[in-house]
């Protein structure tokens, strides 16, 4: 998008705004945290948009003030944030956020920026701050009425939520389960793009508010259903069971209804490229992968392919058989499994390549440095395998992953 269309801010406020990003940024979580405090109270209704759990853990407060100081950084010239924009404005469509939303954050932002800094927060500062909050704010919703418009008119396409019966559910390994998806109006299902996920809307019986989670979209498109498989994430002494995840394995059945937003994502298998593909994931990371990977066996079988996948163990590892028949039909397309706990059944069965995990060397005697990469995992196994393709000076433009969580930062 062109930034030609945002209103103009004057060389005092843009002197205003840039001098105190580093104060705001200081104070960057406590002015976010009392944010958030302060916009629930008023807006209750908003906790059925916001993850209640990342808000407990802390990330997505850090992930809207790091993108609103990062924008007032370059808030003479946006054109240089518009790719981070563009990427959140995915997650924001998918969470079908309204520009009549903008106004409340930006007002509850500036009432907590005033609070956190008291006197430090003169006149002249927060109204700089909320001139510069509205060309951002406009910036998202511009992005954002493209992708809406967009999704709008493709064919079968929906605004909103659209409900989606579950017409098969199906166990794939000791903790991630499968679930088919069919709209329950019988009418078009548009494709999407390998590596894209859809939002659901959670609606519990014992919880007060909606909760909305992504999940990716793990067969090929064109099935004439939507596949998600989901890791049941378990509790630990210290916090409790993931609450959707287990909602889904334990209460959502065959012919149950889910309301679902149309496929979303900016992280999608470029199938123009003729490059070697080499996809990695960890764990349910496997999700896009496995989409990407049954993609290329109906569309661009010809493509040398490494699917590459980590899991603690062969109990834990789903989509076994889907990965073992790509590798044995096509010979083009090479499978790896990576085991760093066998059990005593996968010592027998043997069909890991590699026991431990996945690291430079290894990736160096199985696949061409000229390949594109994409890789999906937790947020260790990511940084692990980022920092190998960079150590081996892979060009970033051929690196492509995703985050099952709000955008973390692989380089630190
Ligand atoms: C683009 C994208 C694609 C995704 N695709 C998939 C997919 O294909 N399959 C899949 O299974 N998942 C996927 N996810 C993850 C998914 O959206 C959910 O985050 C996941 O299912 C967990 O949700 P939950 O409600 O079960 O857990 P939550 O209730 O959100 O809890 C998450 C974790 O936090 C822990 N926790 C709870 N309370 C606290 C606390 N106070 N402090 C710290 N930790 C706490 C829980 O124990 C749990 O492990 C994807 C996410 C994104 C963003
Ligand atoms: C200019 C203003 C805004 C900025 C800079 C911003 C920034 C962000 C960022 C960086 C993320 C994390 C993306 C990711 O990595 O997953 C995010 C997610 C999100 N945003 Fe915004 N946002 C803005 C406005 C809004 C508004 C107006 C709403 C709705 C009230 C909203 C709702 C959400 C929700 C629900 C999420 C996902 C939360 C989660 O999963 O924990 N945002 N936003």
């Amino acid at each position: 998008m062109s930034t030609e269309t945002l209103p103009k801010l004057d060389e005092q406020t843009i002197a205003t705004v840039k001098a105190t990003v580093p104060v705001l940024a200081e104070h960057g979580e406590q002015i976010t945290t009392r944010f958030y405090q302060m916009m629930f109270e008023a807006h209750p209704e908003l906790k059925n948009v916001f993850n209640m759990t990342h808000q407990k853990e802390g990330k997505q407060p850090r992930a809207l003030a790091n993108a609103v100081y990062a924008a007032a950084q370059y808030i003479d010239d946006l054109s240089a944030i518009m790719p981070a924009v563009e990427k959140i404005a995915h997650k924001h469509r998918s969470m079908n956020i309204v520009p009549e939303q903008y106004p409340i954050v930006g007002k509850y932002l500036l009432l907590a920026i005033k609070d956190v800094l008291g006197d430090a927060a003169t006149d002249d500062i927060i109204n700089a701050w909320e001139k510069a909050y509205g060309v951002i704010a406009e910036a998202f919703i511009q992005v954002e009425a493209n992708m809406y418009q967009e999704t709008a008119e493709e064919t079968g396409g929906w605004v909103g939520y659209r409900d989606f019966e579950v017409i098969d559910k199906v166990k794939e390994s000791d903790v991630i389960t499968s679930f088919y998806l069919k709209p329950v109006d019988e009418g078009v299902l548009p494709g999407y793009k390998p590596g894209q996920y859809l939002t659901i809307k959670a609606q519990m019986p014992n919880e007060e508010f909606d909760q909305l989670r992504q999940y990716s979209l793990s067969d090929a498109p064109g099935k004439g259903y939507y596949r998600i498989s989901v890791k049941r994430e378990e509790g630990t002494e210290q916090f409790p069971e993931g609450k959707v995840s287990n909602f889904l394995h334990k209460h959502v059945n065959e012919g149950d209804v889910i309301p679902v937003s149309a496929p979303a994502g900016d992280f999608f298998l470029d199938t123009a490229s003729k490059k070697p593909l080499v996809l990695i994931s960890g764990g349910v990371g496997l999700t896009p992968m496995m989409s990407m990977l049954q993609t290329i066996i109906k569309q661009q079988i010809d493509r040398e392919v490494h699917f590459i996948h980590a899991a603690r163990n062969g109990s834990v590892h789903a989509l076994k058989h889907d990965m073992k028949m790509a590798g044995e039909e096509y010979p083009n397309i090479k499978t790896y499994i990576v085991y760093d706990t066998p059990t005593e059944e996968d010592m027998k069965e043997k069909i890991h390549a590699k026991e431990g995990y996945v690291d430079l060397a290894w990736l160096q005697s199985i696949v061409p440095q000229d390949s594109d990469f994409y890789f999906c995992g937790p947020e260790g196994f990511m940084k692990a395998i980022y920092g190998a393709l960079k150590e081996w000076n892979v060009p970033m433009e051929q690196i492509n992953y995703e985050f099952f969580g709000p955008q973390g930062d692989l380089e630190k």
